[in-house]
């Protein structure tokens, strides 16, 4: 059993990835937390909340609101992706009586990680403005964390600018911190996750084997971002990785993120070694067996307790 966070802008993607996460038996989601990316904070938190109310775990899985903007950058939300409530307009019959818990993320981080007896991966689908303010403000959480498993950047094309990704480009900052801080980063790049589509006949099946895969159905076809070959979605391959690398290669090298200028939010990989001399702070993703993402993908929902 791992024991995992999960920092999050739910969001269509991460939705799935923390509808997946709640419900597999070698997971332990011990908090989430939520920061302003895809909507505002005050929509990603009550999207979490309803997510793991649905799945009858809001008293015992603990949600805590974040950052309400990024650490300098103006905040600029992805509501044209996402819809403008996150999650593509779907609306929950039993939305969650239970409340954020009255502490900030960053403290709710902070006591959990190390209040934790197992060490605990945090798993980041959002921007990492929450991420950096933790680890700024509590360096000592950097030992009680196993790795960071984080969605986010490119080495090639961008979806906001020509070379910057959405979490990266919302906030650069953020993202440069989590990548100075020593904490062993695995990096989910865009450039795999737009690779591993799921088909529509992935999308038709998952609709089709019990009520959460129709609930799961009607938040992906929301997604404004689908083309002819199915749907990318991008923060569910940070909890297919953890639960099998087996199907993701990665490579280590160093990942810089630009904070100025027309490249500002684009991540840099120093892939020859040249500019910090072989040293590494991130195991980043090469290539991912499609097929085996989309079968897994399926096994998790026929899974699904309703
Ligand atoms: C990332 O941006 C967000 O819109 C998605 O939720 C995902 O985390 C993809 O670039
Ligand atoms: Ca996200």
């Amino acid at each position: 059993m791992t024991d995992i966070i999960m920092d999050c802008d739910p969001g269509i993607d991460d939705a799935v990835a923390l509808s997946i996460a709640l419900n597999n038996s070698h997971l332990n989601v011990k908090l989430v937390t939520t920061v302003a990316g895809n909507v505002s904070v005050d929509k990603t938190t009550k999207n979490a909340l309803n997510i793991i109310n649905f799945f009858g775990k809001a008293k015992t899985v603990r949600v805590a609101a974040g950052a309400k903007q990024p650490l300098i950058k103006a905040f600029e939300d992805a509501a044209r992706i996402h819809g403008s409530s996150g999650i593509g307009g779907y609306q929950f019959t039993h939305p969650s009586l239970v409340p954020p818990l009255k502490v900030n993320a960053v403290q709710a981080l902070y006591n959990e990680i190390m209040q934790s007896s197992n060490p605990i991966t945090l798993v980041a689908t959002g921007s990492y403005t929450n991420v950096a303010l933790l680890l700024s403000e509590y360096p000592e959480v950097a030992k009680r964390l196993t790795r960071i498993i984080a969605m986010g950047g490119s080495l090639s094309s961008g979806n906001m600018t020509s070379v910057a990704e959405f979490n990266c480009f919302t906030d650069p900052h953020a993202a440069e911190i989590m990548y100075q801080s020593g904490v062993p980063i695995v990096m989910v790049r865009l450039d795999i996750t737009n690779k591993a589509l799921l088909t529509h006949a992935t999308l038709q099946t998952i609709a089709h084997l019990n009520s959460t895969g129709k609930m799961l159905y009607d938040i992906i076809s929301a997604d404004g971002d689908q083309n002819n070959q199915g749907v990318a979605m991008h923060d569910v391959n940070t909890i297919f990785y953890l639960l099998h690398p087996e199907f993701i290669h990665t490579q280590a090298f160093w990942i810089d993120v630009q904070t100025t200028g027309p490249a500002n939010g684009a991540t840099v990989g120093d892939i020859r070694g040249a500019y910090h001399n072989g040293k590494t702070n991130a195991e980043v993703c090469t290539d991912i067996d499609v097929q085996a993402f989309n079968n897994w993908f399926i096994n998790e929902v026929k899974q699904m307790p309703f």
